[in-house]
């Protein structure tokens, strides 16, 4: 059955490298590629969301999982996610600041983007040794957390014992 498949695709490739006589044979390879990819999110080489792309498990603690020899694959170090102002609705591409003073003072350590689900994660390495302030900035405001982190778990808290994460 998966053999009839993969015959058949092949037959489909070979008719439109050609019929399109002005595509190369290495175009039609590289678009091959990317066909069937529906990835998650991007969490190789150490990265971590970019504002495009979907994750799941929107307000759970992702280091639930996503700990060193944990089920989730990667180790995350800061995690979490996004609301708007109702506390229910996700809230895609928020950009998440850490900086070594409240409201936005001192340096601007870490930034993380979330991404299309509102979902924001890194596996960067983080120095939690000094004070992090986290900033989390919408479209049209940016709200501080007024007291500092000592762990990248946002949602070990938000939306357990305090207030979801939001912004607008
Ligand atoms: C109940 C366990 C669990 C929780 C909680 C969890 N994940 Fe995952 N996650 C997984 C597993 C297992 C995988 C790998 C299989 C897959 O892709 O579904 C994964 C994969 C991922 C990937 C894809 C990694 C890659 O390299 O493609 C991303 C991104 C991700 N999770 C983000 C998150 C975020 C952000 C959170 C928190 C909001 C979270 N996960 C919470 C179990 C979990
Ligand atoms: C140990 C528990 C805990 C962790 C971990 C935590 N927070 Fe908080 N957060 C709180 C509490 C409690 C408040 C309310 C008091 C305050 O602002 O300090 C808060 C407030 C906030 C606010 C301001 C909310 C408002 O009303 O405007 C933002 C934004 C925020 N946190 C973002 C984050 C982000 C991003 C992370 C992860 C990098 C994070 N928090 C990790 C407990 C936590």
């Amino acid at each position: 059955m998966k053999m009839k498949l993969l015959t058949a695709l092949l037959a489909i490739f070979t008719l439109v490298i050609i019929s399109l006589q002005s595509c190369t044979k290495q175009s039609a390879a590289s678009e091959s590629n990317s066909v069937g990819g529906s990835e998650i999110g991007e969490n190789e080489s150490g990265g971590g969301s970019s504002g495009n792309g979907i994750s799941h498990n929107m307000g759970l603690n992702c280091m639930n999982c996503h700990y060193s020899g944990g089920p989730g694959e990667g180790v995350f170090t800061v995690a979490g996610t996004v609301y708007d102002t109702s506390k229910a609705v996700t809230f895609p591409g928020a950009t998440i600041n850490l900086y070594t003073g409240p409201g936005g003072t001192g340096t601007l350590k870490y930034t993380l983007k979330a991404d299309g689900s509102g979902n924001f994660h890194t596996t960067q390495s983080i120095d939690f040794t000094t004070a992090l302030y986290p900033a989390v900035q919408g479209k049209t405001s940016t709200h501080y957390m007024s007291t500092s982190i000592s762990m990248g778990q946002c949602n070990g808290c938000h939306g357990i014992t305090t207030n979801r994460i939001f912004t607008q």
